[in-house]
């Protein structure tokens, strides 16, 4: 019998028990036959009510030192305690597995370095992609590739934001207090609408495919606060919809571009079609080209079922770690921020004689606010771009178009 404990009680927290209770029998067919069963759940929340409140406990140190806790789910979230309690758990020979993207964004070089050492596992499946198996498959199924690209849709709240606003013309805000009441959204839902969020598992992205600490402070990030709906209405008339897109693009000189910006993406890239809460992440590698992995990015179920995941995979591999890490480079490995060229949608007050003089070719779009000029130029570094549109009168929005 493998005894598993849970820290933080919250939307995953609450659905990881579930998972483990309900679906016990398929967890231990799959652990090589070994039960599974929770031991502790650890919140500083009284749940006078619950039908196992004999499992709760407020004391870290309950979990840490039971020598019959194999594996522990950390899914509170945040940095502190998390990091200190997971580097407790991991040195004292227990496997964790996390949803905590913030965690393994920050300190996950550590960690993994730990596990290994250890020999005990840190997974962290759910960290990106909610229910989306996507750390796995770059892990192992891709490894024979050298990625070249990944360009995901990694924040189900300000993708059911931008949905709403498209589909069904809500408010900006009015979307995002949906998408908290449904467990979507983080604690400060900042962290989703300023990007914050997606630039945490872009970063734990690009480190596992490059196998170097990708330091998420380094990767320009710009949310979705400043996308209204008249954006929104042009790009549907360019046959295209506004996404908040991770990027990485992994250059042939060794460096890496990376950014989280709202793009405008053309209806026929398949990432355009990816609505509501759902994730997408397309990775494309040398040998395999292009795949794309689809699905709830956010949610209790979804996000729980790669978290059980990760227990019954730290079940089957007990003092056995899968040695996934990263280490830190021995120089800066991002590139430029004019290495990479992008397209660019602008919308201005300015006319088309002058937007011709200082753009030279461009594509007008029709106009649907009076008094505007609107245009897609053509592929182009940021400095140019940036220095090119402040020669215009006014700029009401500049956004990237994705390729
Ligand atoms: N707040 C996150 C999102 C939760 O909306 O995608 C899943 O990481």
């Amino acid at each position: 019998m493998a005894k598993a404990a849970i820290m933080g009680y919250g939307t995953v927290g609450s659905g990881v028990y579930e998972i483990i209770k309900n679906n016990a029998e398929k967890l231990k067919k799959n652990a090589n036959g070994e039960p599974i069963e929770t031991k502790y759940i650890l919140d500083i929340r009284d749940f006078p009510d619950h039908k196992e409140k004999h499992l709760f406990t407020k004391d870290f140190n309950d979990i840490l030192n039971d020598s019959e806790v194999s594996v522990v789910a950390e899914v509170m979230g945040g940095l502190h305690p998390a990091y200190e309690f997971t580097k407790s758990l991991l040195e004292s020979g227990k496997s964790v597995v996390t949803s905590n993207k913030e965690l393994v964004a920050t300190y996950g070089t550590e960690l993994l370095a730990l596990a290994r050492e250890k020999n005990v596992n840190y997974f962290f499946e759910a960290s990106v992609g909610g229910g989306i198996p996507i750390i796995r498959p770059m892990h192992q199924c891709l490894t024979a590739n050298n990625i070249i690209r990944i360009a995901g849709i990694l924040n189900g709240t300000t993708n059911y934001i931008l949905n709403q606003m498209i589909k069904s013309g809500q408010t900006f805000d009015a979307a995002l207090k949906d998408a908290q009441a449904k467990g979507f959204a983080e604690r400060n839902p900042a962290a989703d609408i300023e990007g914050h969020d997606a630039c945490r598992k872009i970063a734990i992205l690009t480190s596992l495919a490059s196998g170097l600490t990708v330091d998420y402070n380094d990767i320009e990030t710009k949310g979705i606060t400043d996308i209204t709906l008249d954006d929104v209405n042009y790009a549907a008339q360019m046959d295209a919809v506004i996404k908040l897109i991770g990027f990485a693009e992994f250059q042939e000189d060794g460096k890496i571009y990376s950014i989280v910006s709202p793009m405008v993406v053309k209806n026929d890239s398949p990432l355009s079609g990816v609505d509501g809460v759902m994730n997408a992440i397309m990775v494309t590698g040398d040998c395999v080209g292009n795949v794309m992995f689809y699905g709830a990015g956010a949610g209790k179920l979804p996000t729980a079922s790669a978290v059980v995941a990760d227990v019954v995979d730290a079940v089957k591999h007990i003092e056995r770690s899968k040695k996934i890490m990263w280490v830190e480079p021995k120089e800066n490995i991002m590139a430029n921020s004019d290495s990479k060229k992008f397209a660019y949608f602008i919308r201005t007050t300015d006319n088309a004689e002058n937007i011709r003089g200082i753009f030279g070719k461009c594509e007008f779009v029709d106009n649907i606010v009076s008094g505007e000029s609107a245009f897609v130029t053509e592929p182009m570094s940021q400095s140019d771009a940036e220095e090119k549109s402040g020669k215009l009168k006014d700029v009401v929005s500049m956004i990237k178009v994705l390729d």
